[in-house]
């Protein structure tokens, strides 16, 4: 039987967002003492394989984060039975997600900035641009991973 809460942490490419997304909440969840089943995976398939991307590494290393042994995959359909919660980085992925999800799991499918007290609810794709977006990247995980854990404390209060 399924015990602890669990969260997929979903991008398009599973290299930059989602990944940086798993090695944050991955610390956070511990420091705050939770059992959470945490993974990320990607809605396309052009990296499958591989680590996370350098520049992601490097922003998340430096603020003290691991990405030891994550690896590129993509979404595929036992993620939607698995995962209690399924967060997206941007409305792109949401929509993708939606229209891979059995009926009885769409309650899952969130943004992750839902989480966040920002106003845009969007994690910007900072794949073609420079070092300012992954630091940006990480601004808005870090507020989203708190506003979750909080969420995750209170729902399993109840
Ligand atoms: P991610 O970023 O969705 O945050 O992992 C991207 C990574 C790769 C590509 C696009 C976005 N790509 O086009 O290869």
């Amino acid at each position: 039987m399924k015990q602890s809460t669990s969260v997929l942490f979903v991008c398009l490419g599973n290299i930059c967002r989602s990944p940086t997304a798993e090695a944050v909440f991955k610390k956070k969840a511990a420091e705050a003492g939770l059992d959470i089943d945490i993974d990320s995976a990607g809605t396309h398939g052009y990296h499958i394989g591989k680590p996370a991307d350098k520049r992601s590494q490097a922003a998340g290393i430096e603020r003290g984060y691991s990405f030891k042994g994550l690896k590129c995959r993509r979404v595929d359909e036992s993620d939607f039975e698995r995962f209690d919660y399924i967060l997206a980085m941007d409305s792109s992925n949401l929509a993708n997600l939606h229209g891979m999800a059995p009926g009885q799991h769409h309650n899952k499918i969130k943004l992750f900035l839902d989480f966040a007290d920002v106003e845009d609810k969007e994690v910007p794709d900072p794949y073609y641009g420079g070092k300012r977006g992954f630091e940006l990247v990480l601004d808005l995980i870090e507020e989203a991973s708190d506003g979750l854990i909080v969420h995750i404390k209170q729902t399993q209060q109840q």
